[in-house]
């Protein structure tokens, strides 16, 4: 059976980004290990570059529209070929083969009767590209996924009948629980369905940045939805309305999607299918978010994380390895650098780097770098048991996209070969003239990396292909197959030596997140002893007193269910017990990213009810135009210390 992987179509209103990075590392190892599994895979990748928001951008920089998305198009797929992402295809939206199977759809559509014509008024948000219903509004004019305020468009436009696929649609949750991935977001989607599905505004006339409409439908007024258009996209990259000539890759294995745009995935994308006669994908799988020391990132706090700088300090692959090992598929992650250098340090450099090292410094020493496996079996029966345990176990955790479990279990290899050095101490066996058993101990150790480094090629193809220099074998589909699937023993090592592959990291390779930059201090100038405050609602220092302000720990935090805006917090206030406070900081702040970090509270405010919740207290934060940050100190201090 052939395999599709997809990873969405990147916005071209910006560079590319650390969670730009992920979604692309997530969905090509998934392909390299479809591809060393000698499956016939196919992946693709590219760019999403219509819409009201790619227009205004490059409005914005001032440039033509066009030229503006061919130089963030050509950044993003410059940077996907710089870390050798192993794509198929690079899609663009303005490519012409991609508009014409967008006219093709539509017409399709059109003649099956599911799209009409009507008129729209709702709340437009051009950050989302989406309609919102006043219900769902925040405070009835923002966002309630971005916050962003929304405008309100009235304008003729072409429907589709999505709320025709309802029943359909919730049929097929029901009958392959693993459409969506992780099955804990299911929930969220059905729920969705139940609560009713509208028709779907799939053309605007307000703007002209997007597909035309098919010369059958003469109406020219019209550009289509940039969503109808990019979700299209995983259609048009195998041919679909030209030549067809990739569609037997159809439908896909899994097309990786951030949690944040699953429902477009999981609803929009399955109705337009069944419309077009199209079996489904087999998994919609969608990751977490990735933040920054805690923090969302964004371009206004400065602490947006470029991929590629990433990658000049400490790699690439060293980057695949820290974002596919740290979170569960699914969860939200955090960047740090400590914990990135940690796991450069212990795990690739300590577990995996010095035992190939010692591998190379033994088979050296005692017998001039070549080795056989001749008499491994006779010694390590063992330990080959455990080493195929292992192996066996590794394909259901990357079929379930849980790459942090696939990798733990492959850290298990590296335990087995440390573990029979340690037990079998070849140098002693030496001296003891027992040469025999001296090499059987580095053989084995020497199949352990190989087949350690074929299963962790997907994610780390340049350095295990090093690896496998360094043992003298290929990695490829056949030695997957003998070594791996076969389970045989590599017969002959011609060691070579090779630098070692995983220097330690004694300290920080990039500068720390910024801290939140204030704006460029007016220049005033300053007579001496002369106040410049002018105000009439100054207070005495006494009354500034009367507040209580003290430093918090947050213990735990959830989201407030039905309420976009509120998260509910336990804070540690050095009072015996937890406060809770309901603050208004959802749109900002992940629940994961606050605990255990301090914030400012006012501790003396009379208790309020918020959504039915008591909260006991006030946290501080600055908002502006760019968004709200927490107030915090600036280095830890002790639950409860007064501020003043
Ligand atoms: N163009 C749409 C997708 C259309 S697919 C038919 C889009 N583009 S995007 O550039 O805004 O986002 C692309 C992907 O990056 C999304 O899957 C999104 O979840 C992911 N990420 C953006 N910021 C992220 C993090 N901070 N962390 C992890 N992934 C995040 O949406």
């Amino acid at each position: 059976m052939s395999k599709y992987i997809t990873t969405p179509i990147y916005y071209v209103n910006g560079e590319a980004h650390i969670g730009h990075a992920y979604t692309t590392f997530i969905a090509d190892s998934m392909a390299r290990y479809e591809k060393l599994k000698g499956e016939d895979t196919y992946f693709l990748t590219g760019t999403d570059e219509h819409g009201q928001k790619i227009e205004e951008s490059a409005q914005k920089n001032g440039k033509p529209t066009q030229q503006f998305a061919d130089e963030i198009s050509a950044s993003f797929k410059n940077l996907w070929d710089e870390f050798e992402i192993d794509y198929d295809k690079f899609i663009r939206t303005t490519d012409e083969d991609h508009k014409k199977g967008v006219q093709k759809a539509f017409e399709a559509m059109y003649a099956k009767g599911d799209i009409y014509k009507d008129f729209y008024e709702g709340h437009y948000c051009v950050s989302c590209e989406t309609f919102f219903p006043e219900t769902q509004l925040v405070d009835g004019e923002f966002c309630p996924d971005c916050g962003r305020s929304t405008n309100i468009i009235k304008e003729e436009s072409y429907f589709f009948r999505l709320s025709k696929y309802e029943d359909a649609l919730l049929k097929h949750y029901e009958e392959n629980s693993d459409f969506i991935m992780p099955r804990s977001r299911a929930n969220e989607v059905i729920n969705f369905v139940k609560g009713g599905l509208r028709d779907l505004s799939v053309t605007r006339t307000s703007f002209t940045w997007g597909v035309k409409m098919p010369n059958s439908i003469k109406d020219d007024k019209h550009v289509m939805y940039v969503w109808l258009d990019a979700l299209l996209n995983y259609i048009t990259g195998l041919g679909y309305g030209k030549d067809d000539k990739n569609m037997h890759f159809w439908p896909a294995s899994v097309q990786f999607v951030g949690k944040d745009i699953l429902r477009f995935h999981a609803i929009y994308w399955p109705a337009f299918l069944m419309s077009l006669d199209l079996p489904l994908p087999k998994h919609i799988a969608a990751h977490g978010w990735w933040t920054r020391d805690g923090e969302k990132m964004s371009k206004s706090k400065g602490n947006v994380i470029s991929p590629k700088q990433v990658a000049d300090a400490y790699g690439v692959e060293n980057l695949r390895y820290f974002m596919l090992r740290e979170v569960p598929f699914g969860q939200d992650g955090d960047f740090s650098q400590r914990a990135f250098i940690d796991r450069i340090n212990s795990e690739l450099s300590n577990d995996l780097g010095n035992l190939l090292n010692r591998i190379i410094g033994m088979s050296g020493k005692y017998s001039d770098f070549e080795i056989d496996s001749v008499d491994v079996l006779k010694y390590h029966v063992k330990e080959l048991e455990a080493m195929n345990t292992v192996l066996d176990s590794l394909d259901t955790y990357m079929q379930n996209f849980q790459t942090h479990r696939y990798l733990e279990e492959l850290w298990r290899l590296f335990s087995i070969g440390n573990k029979a050095i340690e037990e079998h101490a070849p140098w002693v066996k030496m001296k003891e003239n027992k040469k025999d058993e001296a090499l059987a101990t580095v053989a084995l150790v020497a199949n352990i990396l190989a087949k350690a480094a074929i299963m962790l090629s997907p994610i780390m193809p340049r350095t295990t292909n090093t690896i496998a220099d360094a043992l003298h074998f290929t990695i490829d589909n056949s030695s997957y197959t003998e070594f791996v699937q076969n389970k045989k023993l590599l017969k002959l090592f011609n060691i070579k030596v090779v630098p070692p592959l995983f220097p330690r990291v004694e300290e920080p390779l990039m500068p720390e997140a910024p801290a939140a930059q204030p704006n460029a201090p007016k220049e005033i100038a300053k007579e001496d002893n002369k106040s410049l405050v002018e105000q009439d609602n100054l207070i005495e220092i006494g009354q500034f007193f009367e507040t209580s302000l003290k430093i918090g720990v947050i213990i735990e935090a959830e989201e407030v269910e039905k309420s976009k805006k509120l998260l509910k917090l336990q804070v540690d206030l050095g009072e015996g017990k937890l406060r809770q406070i309901v603050a208004g900081i959802r749109e900002f702040y992940t629940a994961e990213s606050l605990l255990n970090t301090q914030v400012c509270v006012v501790a003396n405010l009379k208790p309020a009810k918020l959504m039915g919740m008591i909260s006991e207290g006030m946290i501080l934060a600055a908002k502006d135009e760019d968004g709200l940050c927490l107030i915090r100190p600036q280095i830890p201090k002790k639950a409860g210390t007064p501020i003043g």
